[in-house]
């Protein structure tokens, strides 16, 4: 029996990398210079820059994503023996203009005809945010823009998800989150929102004290699954 939608919802919030945009694409764009390498480059890079968000806020030594995603690739890059400056250079700007998710703009339609609020709360600074967002023409589908600076702590800290509910001066139960990234819906489901988790590649979900209240396989699944 499937689940039925998730009720009283009044805002939609959309984790960013991973969720709407394809941060496994970026280093594949390196390719011609990469090869082989491309997919082991970007899924150190991926794994390092969630690392080092979390070692951070532990270490109470906080700095922007932009800065993070430079650090932890530089790691990526050493590891791998690569130390070319130009290519190091390509690869931030690519993460600026992240290609979009199949499934994200008729999702955020949906929604949005629907009536429900939308808003995207990330790790990104807000430049990086507002440059993704633009280049993907969806500045219009959105109502905020959070990005964790407001706290200045990453996920999941129950800080972060709160610049939400501060945002648009609501409970945490009237906010649907959705993120691809199961830890960070396992987060959002500890402050109290009702979390959904993007399981495109029907991995298992982490093991935490709190999990998504939902699963879907798509985005597109998004506009049934969620009711005012
Ligand atoms: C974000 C990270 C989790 O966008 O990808 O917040």
């Amino acid at each position: 029996m499937p689940l039925p939608p998730l009720t009283g919802i009044a805002v939609c919030v959309f984790d960013a990398y991973g969720t709407l945009f394809d941060v496994q694409r970026i280093a594949m764009g390196a390719r011609d210079l990469l090869g082989e390498r491309a997919e082991a480059l970007g899924d150190l890079w991926r794994r390092k820059q969630l690392e080092y968000t979390w070692l951070r806020s532990l270490m109470g030594r906080h700095a922007d994503f932009w800065h993070v995603t430079g650090e932890s690739l530089d790691y990526a890059m050493a590891s791998l023996g690569l130390a070319d400056p130009a290519l190091r250079a390509r690869l931030m700007d690519a993460h600026l203009t992240p290609p979009l998710q199949a499934d994200a703009r008729g999702a955020l339609d949906g929604l949005r005809a629907a009536g429900f609020k939308l808003a995207i709360l990330s790790n990104g600074s807000p430049t990086m945010l507002t440059s993704a967002v633009k280049q993907a023409d969806l500045w219009s589908h959105f109502d905020a823009m959070l990005s964790v600076e407001a706290a200045g702590v990453y996920k999941p800290h129950p800080s972060v998800y709160r610049v939400a509910t501060d945002k648009f001066a609501c409970a945490p139960a009237q906010v649907a989150f959705v993120s691809a990234n199961s830890w960070d819906a396992a987060g959002a489901d500890a402050f109290g929102f009702q979390s959904i988790w993007v399981n495109r590649r029907g991995a298992p979900a982490d093991e935490l004290p709190a999990r998504a209240q939902r699963e879907v396989a798509s985005l597109a699944e998004l506009p049934s699954m969620v009711r005012s």
